[in-house]
Order: C-alpha cells, then structure tokens, then sequence
C-alpha cells in the first residue's frame, strides 16, 4: 500500500501514522522519541481551557515545546464555548501547528462538567465549542471522539459531519463508545462510515500494536491517517514504517535515548518523575522483565537509573552473539 502524506489544511504530515494524546505519558521528551522514531505529529496531553486561563502553573508546564518537535498538535479540553474560544486564542500564540479538541476522554472528572465524552450527548454544545475554538486561531483545528455515548447511540458520523461544518479541518475516531471505556472492541465500520460522510480527514484511532495493523486499518475503513496510543508506549519504534525487530537491544537504546531527552527538556526535579510512568512499560514481557522493572522502580536519583540502563545495555552488548541469539528467540 503506498503511504501518502496526510494534510491537515495547510499542514502536510508526511507520515501518516500519529502519537495519541495520554494524559500522564506524552509529554515534551516522549513526544521528541516517537517523532524520532518516524510519528508524523504528535499530540499533548489534554490540557484545561480553565487551567491555562486561570494562570495555573501546572497547565501551562503541559505546553513546554521545542521546534524539533514539530509538527505538534496542543489538546484542550472544556465544555464552555467562550472559555474554549479563549484557550485557543492563548494557545495560539505558541509555536504549536494545531489545536485538537478533546471531545472523547470517558473519565468521570471531565465528563461530569460536560466535557470530553459528554459532548457527544449535546452536539449543538459540541458544534458551538468548534465554532468558537476555530474563531479564535488561525491554526487548524481537529477533534477527537469516540464512537458514541453507548451502543444504543452510536453518532460518529453525524459528529464528524457537524466538526466538519463549524471548521474542522480533521477528525479522529476512537471506535469505542463512551460506555465501552478502553476495553470491547473497536469497531473499525464506524470510522469507515464516518469518512464516507465528511471530506476533511478522517484518522482512525483504537488498539493498533504495529505498522502494519494501522496500515490495515487504513486499506479497510479509508481513514487518512492512524493515531497510536497505548500501543507506542515502551515501544516508540512502531511509528517506524521499516518495522524494525523488537529486541532487548532497540528496547535499551530507545530508553536511554528517552532518559537522554528528559535529562535535556526537565528540570532536575522533575527527572525521576517523568520516566517512572514509562520505564517499565521498555520492559514489558521480556526475559527477566519483572527482575528489571523492579530494579528501576527502586533507582533512588535519576543518576543511578541512567547508570542502571547504561550498564544494561553494555551487558548486552558484552554477551556473546549466540547469547543474543537465544534471548531473541525466547522473547518477548
Ligand atoms: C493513560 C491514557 C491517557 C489518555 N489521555 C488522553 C488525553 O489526554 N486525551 C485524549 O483525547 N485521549 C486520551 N486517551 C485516549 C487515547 O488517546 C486513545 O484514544 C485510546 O487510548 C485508544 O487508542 P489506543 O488503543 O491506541 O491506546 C488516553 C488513554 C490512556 C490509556
């Protein structure tokens, strides 16, 4: 299948394969890993109209960026029209390439104050927040939601359409509804219909684990692009399109690579925080896995957990190549 370049208005994106918005995972050094790994854009984690328009530190730590970053998407969240429309209005003067809104996360703090998911039960509010976030920038704005609020109610397409209508210039569809939460299955017939309703992107979104899964879903559903959450996390190397093999080694290197990152963007005190989501997930159902993971939960400084992973690696790197040979072949 030949892989085009997606374009998002005025913004090309020359792979179509995208890091997924993850509240507590896709900050500045993850999103600098997957866009060397080959993501096309990435995503930030959601962040509050409220937080930044209040001046809330907090929030606008979330948009620390870099150019080598780029291209890069900023996701807010927020159910009031006028707030939204003021977020965007701030978000914009950042270098950033596009706002996404977030119209699909199913967690109770954001969906009881009307947002997120919730949006998908009052489409005219849905409509009236597009409109006003695309009012106030010149950036292209996308959003993502999921299938529906239930089963019973199914609207994607119907949303997609209406996105498209207030100024949209994409959409993404995690093909699950609201009442699914992360797990039932996705349903790739949704994301289908809905790009058969609407003329900007469709990106397809929900369960894709490799290159050539998301390459699959585009062939069977038509969606433009396909946006990787949980699966690219500890394994970055699935935005690759060479699909390289998954060994301890590519494991190391790309957490090494991920702590040099932090070391960079973070500030020291930071440091020890930010890789404690990720470290063990480099690590998941791999020889001797559980041994590694506890040692780094119990690195005391950020220090000792570089020193950790650099020994490691020259450990392996030292074993002999039928050594290597035996751990790839009972991997994983
Ligand atoms: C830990 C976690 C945090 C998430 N945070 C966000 C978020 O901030 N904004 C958003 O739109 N979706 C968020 N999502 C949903 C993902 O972006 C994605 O739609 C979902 O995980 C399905 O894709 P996947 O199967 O590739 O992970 C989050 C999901 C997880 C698991």
């Amino acid at each position: 299948m030949k892989i085009m370049p997606l374009q998002i208005a005025g913004l090309t994106i020359e792979n179509p394969f995208i890091l997924a918005p993850l509240a507590g995972y896709t900050d500045l050094p993850f999103r600098l890993l997957c866009r060397e790994y080959g993501a096309g854009v990435v995503f930030s984690e959601m962040i509050s109209c409220h937080g930044l328009l209040y001046e809330q530190q907090k929030t606008w730590d979330m948009t620390q960026s870099t150019p080598q970053e780029r291209p890069i998407a900023m996701q807010l969240f927020g159910s009031e029209p006028d707030m939204m429309g003021k977020a965007a209005a701030r978000l914009s003067q950042l270098p950033i390439d596009c706002i996404d809104i977030n119209m699909g996360c199913p967690v109770k703090k954001v969906t009881k104050k009307g947002a997120g998911a919730a949006l998908m039960k009052s489409p005219l509010l849905a409509a009236k927040i597009i409109r006003q976030v695309c009012a106030n920038t010149t950036k292209p704005v996308t959003v993502k939601f999921r299938s529906g609020w239930t089963h019973q109610s199914i609207n994607a397409p119907e949303f997609a359409q209406m996105a498209e209508e207030e100024g949209a210039s994409a959409v993404t569809i995690h093909a699950r509804t609201w009442s699914d939460g992360f797990s039932g299955t996705v349903d790739w017939q949704v994301i289908a219909q809905s790009k058969a309703r609407v003329s900007i992107p469709v990106i397809g979104n929900g369960d894709i684990n490799s290159y050539d899964q998301g390459l699959a879903m585009m062939k069977q559903t038509g969606c433009d692009g396909v946006m990787i959450g949980r699966g690219c996390l500890g394994r970055p190397w699935v935005f690759d399109r060479d699909n390289p093999a998954d060994t301890a080694q590519l494991r190391l290197n790309a957490l090494k690579r991920h702590l040099e990152l932090i070391d960079q963007f973070c500030p020291p005190q930071w440091a020890l925080g930010k890789i404690r989501n990720h470290a063990g997930k480099y690590f998941k159902s791999m020889r001797h896995g559980a041994e590694i993971r506890n040692r780094i939960y119990q690195a005391e400084t950020f220090a000792d957990l570089r020193q950790l992973v650099d020994n490691l690696l020259d450990g392996l790197l030292a074993e002999k190549p039928e050594e290597q040979g035996e751990q790839q072949a009972d991997k994983y």
